[in-house]
């Protein structure tokens, strides 16, 4: 099916909201149809809410995918903190359950999703692919734009596809509460809803300056039942140490990794969940690319590029891996570009070093792209985007030239947020507009070359609870914070030195 004649992009969501074969026999009944209008006929408005009438709706994936099989040089393993030596499986077992920690190091090709898993997702899952004609248009551009649109889930994001078998699997393993840490709110959101449909008791630390300009995120997680506490804070001896340093602190993920490991630790009943960073969280969000991959082979459409934001790495990873397979096989052949901000710029000014997850140092050191474990990234709008690191399989990929990277002032964000906003009536989290000012930038470029490239984003979560930062940019109080060199070459030098 050539792409031209593929009159709608809203690909595999559920098939009672679209036409199927008896829908299209039955709109050639006469009498219906001289009243409705022709539902078989492209329009420009009519983007979102039509299906090809030959497609079928295409399934949630049974397994998560796990690129690790499929890269010919495998990453390197994580340390223990204190030795330097490779961690054993049981060094993680303080943290993780046995399950997690088996995903972890798995070099299996495929992992089955449990069906209980599998239930819950569909509530929001399959998410639907959606081409973007009315931006396409405002763009006047000849490109193709399509995006992966995760915001339908219950907590608004991408976070809840790991959040959901994260807390199943710990709940199987008689775990009867999780500790976590939140930048933009989305995963705590996402870890809190998880916690409350099976019936485990969540604790929270919201980074500071999250904290404080999303009151409502925090609502959202004490609303499902959580325990929230602003990040750095006065009940760990990590928050305690940065407080004594800045009272004024704005937090970090860092920080608030710090304080969430500090507590799982020191209580045998009680886990912690991370919602990026690790091999099993990118895993997780891999039923992203796995439902992509055949919506794009439904409707006849092969991404020249593919984009997202990248935080920890886990929504970009989750969306690209399985496309990243198809070109390791030759099949395919699309740049992967991950979008980072100019104000925590790990894939593009970081070092690829063994440093720590967190920033008081308690986690295995992991080869990554970083800014230095205690880097404090300037409090930019795109809370889940200041992580000093990067996920190591992201790193790891990028190193070995697999993917490209790139990093955009938040003004630049917000204004294609908007302009995304305005023609496709979504409002994007601020984490996500960092790939719709990357997607603009390629359309516009396809512009001028009047070349019609097939542009694929991670659309991976909504902004209602980041309004507050849309009235910066609306009012013209949002700035750029300015990216100073010499306080990440001062952070980095703090990486931990190990011999060659
Ligand atoms: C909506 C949204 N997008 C992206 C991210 C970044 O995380 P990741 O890079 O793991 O997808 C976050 C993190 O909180 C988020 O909330």
């Amino acid at each position: 099916m050539p792409a031209s004649s593929v009159s709608t992009a809203a690909v595999g969501v559920p098939s009672s909201l679209f036409l199927t074969r008896g829908a299209e026999k039955w709109q050639k009944t006469s009498f219906l149809k001289k009243k409705r209008p022709n539902l078989m006929t492209p329009s420009p408005y009519s983007s979102r809410a039509r299906i090809q009438a030959s497609l079928s709706p295409i399934e949630i994936p049974r397994q998560w995918y796990n690129l690790v099989a499929d890269i010919p040089v495998k990453p390197p393993p994580p340390l223990h903190p204190k030795t330097f030596q490779p961690i054993n499986p049981q060094d993680l077992s303080p943290l993780f359950p046995d399950e997690l920690i088996k995903q972890e190091t798995s070099h299996d090709r495929f992992i089955d999703i449990p069906d209980e898993v599998i239930d819950i997702y569909r509530l929001w899952r399959p998410t639907p692919l959606i081409r973007a004609r009315r931006l396409e248009k405002l763009l006047d551009t000849p490109a193709r734009i399509y995006y992966k649109y995760e915001g339908g889930s219950p907590a608004g994001s991408h976070k809840v596809n790991t959040a959901v078998p994260q807390v199943w699997y710990n709940l199987r393993e008689g775990v009867k509460k999780i500790v976590t840490e939140t930048g933009a709110g989305q995963w705590g959101s996402a870890l809190s809803f998880a916690c409350s449909l099976f019936g485990l008791d969540c604790e929270v630390w919201q980074v500071r300056a999250s904290y404080d300009q999303k009151p409502y995120r925090r609502l959202m997680m004490q609303t499902w039942g959580a325990n929230v506490h602003p990040s750095p804070s006065n009940i760990t001896e990590a928050g305690r140490k940065i407080l004594e340093a800045d009272p004024m602190s704005p937090g970090s993920l860092g920080i608030a990794i710090s304080e969430a490991v500090e507590v799982a630790t020191s209580d045998p009943a009680v886990k912690y969940c991370l919602g990026s960073v690790l091999n099993h969280v990118l895993l997780h969000q891999t039923v992203i690319g796995q439902e992509c991959l055949d919506q794009m082979k439904a409707i006849g459409e092969t991404p020249d590029l593919i984009i997202g934001c990248t935080g920890g790495g886990s929504n970009f990873a989750g969306l690209s891996f399985p496309f990243i397979r198809e070109k390791l096989q030759g099949k395919i052949n699309p740049i992967i570009r991950a979008v980072e901000p100019t104000a925590c710029p790990s894939l593009t000014k970081g070092d690829y070093a063994y440093d720590f997850g967190d920033t008081a140092g308690m986690t295995p050191l992991m080869k990554m792209h970083t800014l230095g474990h205690d880097f404090i990234p300037d409090p930019i709008h795109a809370g889940g985007l200041r992580y000093h690191g990067m996920a190591p399989l992201i790193s790891h990929v990028y190193d070995q030239g697999f993917m490209e990277a790139i990093a955009i002032p938040q003004k630049e964000c917000f204004e294609g947020a908007i302009k995304f906003a305005r023609t496709e009536g979504i409002i994007p989290a601020p984490e996500p507009a960092h790939a719709i000012a990357a997607t603009i930038r390629e359309a516009l470029l396809c512009k001028e070359s009047r070349e019609a490239k097939v542009i694929l984003t991670a659309m991976c979560g909504h902004g209602h609870f980041d309004l507050a930062s849309y009235e910066k940019y609306l009012q013209g109080n949002m700035v750029d914070l300015s990216f100073e060199a010499e306080r990440i070459q001062a952070s980095l030098a703090k990486i931990p030195k190990l011999a060659a």
